[in-house]
């Protein structure tokens, strides 16, 4: 399912004006960097979780699953802030365009200090948002899932790695990593 999200991030233009502004990634941007920033840092955001609940990386028929951020009061999301001027806005909604919006959002940083940011979320309201299923079925699916964006199951091992290399727990996305690999042990 596509959701071409451009046209309507383009009018988001609070941050147009500003010499740098902060991006928080919590899915591919933290593992693909594939814009210019100035600065990068491991960070957080409140109230959100990361789920495995939006299409992509699959076909029409086999959809794939891709993170999202779900509201869910006192939670953490960690990730990867990065300090990028509006210039890489461009970029950044083409790259994003299934279906994610711009949301500005509080980001903390390690050292407890905070900025206001801005984070790419797909919400429910979303042609191309799944919403929820078991670990084990969304292992499944992302087992035997591909896109023009490439495996599923590369998105969710790189995703995992990352997150592993930054030090940070994630039972979502460890427990989905787990059964991926079970799975691929039973072929
Ligand atoms: C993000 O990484 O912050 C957004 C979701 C994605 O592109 O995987």
């Amino acid at each position: 399912m596509s959701v071409d999200t451009i046209a309507i991030n383009k009018l988001m233009d609070r941050f147009d004006d500003h010499q740098s502004v902060w991006l928080f990634g919590y899915g591919s941007l933290i593992f693909k960097a594939d814009f210019p920033f100035v600065d990068r840092r491991p960070a957080l955001i409140k109230n959100w979780t990361r789920r495995f609940w939006h299409d992509h990386r699959g076909t029409h028929e086999a959809p794939g699953r891709v993170v999202t951020l779900i509201p869910q009061a006192g939670a953490i999301c960690e990730g990867m802030a990065y300090l990028i001027t509006p210039q890489v806005f461009a970029h950044l909604d083409y790259r994003e365009k299934n279906g994610y919006l711009r949301l500005s959002t509080d980001i903390t940083f390690e050292d407890g200090t905070s900025a206001e940011g801005l984070v790419y979320i797909a919400t429910e309201e979303n042609a191309a948002f799944l919403g929820p299923a078991s670990e084990l079925e969304i292992a499944q699916q992302i087992a035997s899932s591909a896109g023009p964006s490439g495996h599923n199951k590369d998105y969710l091992t790189e995703l995992a790695a990352a997150l592993r290399a930054l030090g940070k727990d994630d039972p979502h996305v460890f427990g989905i990593e787990r059964h991926l690999i079970e799975l691929q042990s039973d072929r």
